[in-house]
């Protein structure tokens, strides 16, 4: 079975239609979806319907759940665009408002397959703690977190795509020209951001799993990150530098 697998949209549109058709073009049977659908970006309503309509499992991301209930955590551009978005939402009072609504109260926090483990965050905290590639440096840290699952967790939340192995090791996609062969070796994947990456390189980002041939392929995609950006200087609520960071990818 092939599974694309994809992480932090954050609202923006264009990057979220070229994942999907790209995605499109690659026979996937399923798309599952780490959270983080909304947050910062100037198309909340669209990317949560392209969702709906497009993923089979969705987690609940820390920016999905600070819309539905207080933001508690956030920095104050962050928070500016989640009160923007909840009165976006709130603005459609039809009955397609109202199952938007539903769909982000009933997100799952983690979802466990035994080999398969998908979060937000962490094995740890699924919806809010960080997993940064300089956490490989703390040993006993990584092995609780890497203790918390049976074989691979798949996560979003840094926006900064690669593989955390169990020896100590964090590999990015471009040191292993974007495929891994996943071994016995316990590994946490992070699977890079649609909407907002943060590695420096500002393409949009997500990976596919082969459960039968267990492998792991990293895919990045341009969009027109130029016109998402003149979106967000539009926006009142929106401070322009969220769309100065993703031309810059970082
Ligand atoms: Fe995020």
């Amino acid at each position: 079975m092939k599974r694309a697998i994809i992480s932090d949209i954050h609202a923006n549109l264009e990057a979220l239609q070229a994942v999907l058709a790209h995605i499109g073009t690659l026979n996937v049977d399923e798309i599952i979806c780490l959270g983080d659908i909304i947050g910062y970006g100037p198309n909340p309503i669209e990317c949560l319907d392209l969702v709906m309509d497009n993923c089979a499992l969705t987690i609940l991301g820390n920016h999905d759940q600070a819309a539905i209930f207080d933001p508690e955590g956030f920095n104050p551009v962050a928070i500016k665009a989640i009160f923007l978005h909840r009165e976006l939402l709130e603005s459609d009072r039809s009955s397609k408002g109202d199952r938007r609504w539903d769909f982000l109260g009933e997100l799952p926090r983690r979802h466990d397959e035994g080999k398969y483990l998908f979060v937000h965050g962490s094995p740890r905290d699924p919806t809010n703690e960080y997993v940064f590639p300089e956490h490989v440096y703390e040993k006993e840290l990584l092995a609780h977190l890497i203790s918390r699952f049976e074989q691979y967790c798949f996560q979003g939340h840094t926006h900064i795509p690669g593989v955390f192995l169990e020896t100590g090791k964090f590999v990015t996609p471009k040191e292993a020209d974007y495929f891994f062969r996943l071994g016995q070796e316990k590994c946490m994947i992070n699977v890079g951001s649609v909407g907002q990456p943060r590695d420096e390189d500002p393409r949009s980002c997500f990976v596919v799993l082969d459960t039968e041939e267990n492998t792991l392929e990293y895919h990045r995609v341009e969009y027109d990150n130029e016109a998402t950006r003149e979106k967000i200087y539009a926006l009142h609520g929106l401070e322009n530098m969220l769309g100065d960071r993703l031309i810059s990818g970082r």
